[in-house]
């Protein structure tokens, strides 16, 4: 199965792109993840943009999701929000109907982030029939420096708790719910 993980920040030595990053390194042949942290470069979302066709960078992030099987969203908070460009992005995603039918699912790289968290889940809720929001990986990572995370999520308890997050994922891709 192929998954698209989504950072929400577009923060050089982000600590929510390093646990994707750790994702896609643990995933088993079975599984392959692409790491998209490029929202800081879409443009800023109007419908006055939709037609006749979206930005090329928009229209590219919306064709990777069609071809994934699941999509895996992970951010920081800012400001007890979802961070701009994040929105963005899911504010041009809606515009393309590129989530309706797409399974979620979400990972969060702090153990702060509730009011952003619950922002997420209502605005992934809305935008997609397939929002689970029962499946969640929190690895508490803020203010870790890259060798840090690096050391602590090379133990075999991280693998296997990333590893089994993916084959969770994986089997809800693969059902009818
Ligand atoms: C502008 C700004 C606003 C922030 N606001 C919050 C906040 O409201 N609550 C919080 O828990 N952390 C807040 N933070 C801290 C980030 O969420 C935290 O450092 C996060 O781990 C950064 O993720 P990253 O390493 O992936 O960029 C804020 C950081 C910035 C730069």
């Amino acid at each position: 199965m192929t998954f698209l993980a989504i950072s929400g920040s577009a923060r050089r030595a982000s600590t929510t792109t390093a646990l994707l990053r750790a994702l896609q390194s643990a995933a088993t042949p079975a599984h392959t993840i692409t790491v998209f942290d490029r929202v800081g470069e879409l443009p800023i979302f109007s419908p006055d943009r939709e037609l006749p066709s979206p930005p090329d960078s928009v229209a590219e992030l919306a064709n990777a999701i069609a071809d994934a099987d699941g999509l895996i969203v992970a951010s920081p908070e800012y400001i007890r929000a979802i961070p701009g460009g994040l929105k963005n992005a899911i504010d041009w995603l809606l515009s393309c109907d590129a989530l309706i039918d797409t399974p979620i699912v979400l990972a969060h790289a702090s153990h702060r982030g509730d009011d952003m968290l619950g922002q997420l889940r209502l605005v992934l809720g809305t935008v997609s029939t397939r929002f689970n929001e029962a499946m969640f990986l929190r690895v508490p990572l803020m203010k870790k420096t890259p060798e840090e995370i690096a050391r602590l999520l090379s133990k075999d308890a991280s693998q296997t708790e990333l590893l089994d997050f993916l084959t969770r994922f994986a089997a809800y891709c693969g059902s009818a719910d």
